[in-house]
């Protein structure tokens, strides 16, 4: 049995699709009314994905969620997590019921609280889901905060998105397409090759193998102003992933005041998902098969 429906107020339809609104206050786990079935899917995600990520996640992702002590036997307490956390980069799991609004969501990651879907998603959901739940939050996201270069950069991103959304909604579209291909779509050079570190793949298996192993995707270089422009996909695979040679590399390159840089954006087009640039780095020139077109945001 499942006691865990997720409390959402209302679908907002917006440019994005269709977005839920939940209640935005901070909630303790309520972890004593998860169900067997919840902790079940739990465990099926968590070894299911342990498996898929192993030489397909970078070391770092591995050994810090190794860390972190979470483990497939029960959904783990953020209050034990966060022990571990607060001791190694000062971050704190707050539990919510699910997507915040955008000014919500940036001054809590300034402030080094990482929010935390407190519901997991149903056992017909474990292979695709459309938003948001404890399985992606907990598995995909929380490891990096362990990651001390990491852990710096989602605080400085919530600084940076307090700033856009005061800039506005075209200084703040570039950085969540910043976000979207790091935080969530990102791979990263190692010295064996290409390895997953964005959240929104490493909680899927079909995009854990698919952003490494199909032919069909570009894989490019990270490049900071090119992927401020380029749109992106929230309902297929992603046509583009770029790759970081490393997190200082993200740390250094979005260290400068982003100012003049939304002001110079304003002025060029938004590039479409799949497209190559002559510019581009290219690790590998995606063959576009299966590729629904339109439908990028
Ligand atoms: N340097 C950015 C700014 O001035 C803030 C930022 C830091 C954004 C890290 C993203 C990541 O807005
Ligand atoms: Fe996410």
């Amino acid at each position: 049995m499942s006691a865990t429906a997720p409390r959402r107020l209302e679908n907002l339809q917006t440019d994005k699709g269709k977005v839920p609104v939940y209640a935005t206050g901070i909630i303790d786990q309520p972890w004593d009314d998860y169900g067997e079935e919840d902790h079940a899917t739990w465990a099926v995600l968590y070894e299911r994905q342990r498996d898929v990520l192993k030489g397909r996640a970078c070391d770092e992702f591995l050994a810090a969620q190794d860390a972190m002590g979470m483990s497939p036997d029960r959904i783990p307490k953020f209050a034990e997590l966060n022990e571990v956390l607060s001791k190694a980069t000062g971050w704190t799991l707050i539990g919510v019921e699910g997507l915040l609004p955008e000014l919500d969501f940036f001054d809590h990651l300034a402030n080094r609280r990482f929010p935390v879907t407190w519901w997991i998603r149903r056992p017909d959901q474990v292979d695709y889901i459309e938003e948001p739940d404890l399985f992606h939050d907990l598995f995909g996201h929380v490891p990096l905060l362990m990651i001390p270069v990491f852990a710096d950069y989602m605080e400085a991103y919530g600084r940076g998105g307090v700033k856009a959304h005061a800039i506005g909604p075209d200084a703040l579209q570039n950085l969540t397409r910043l976000y979207w291909y790091t935080v969530e779509f990102g791979l990263i050079r190692q010295q064996d090759g290409l390895r997953i570190y964005g959240s929104g793949i490493v909680s899927s298996k079909g995009e854990s193998i698919h952003c490494l192993e199909s032919d069909a995707p570009n894989r490019i270089g990270f490049d900071l102003e090119r992927i401020m422009r380029t749109r992106y996909r929230i309902d297929t695979f992603q046509k583009t992933y770029f790759v970081i040679d490393g997190f200082e590399q993200l740390m250094e390159a979005t260290g400068p005041d982003f100012t003049p840089i939304y002001g110079k954006l304003e002025t060029l087009e938004s590039i479409p998902a799949g497209t190559v640039l002559e510019s581009d780095r290219v690790f590998h020139r995606g063959t576009g098969e299966g590729w629904e077109t339109g439908g990028d945001v």
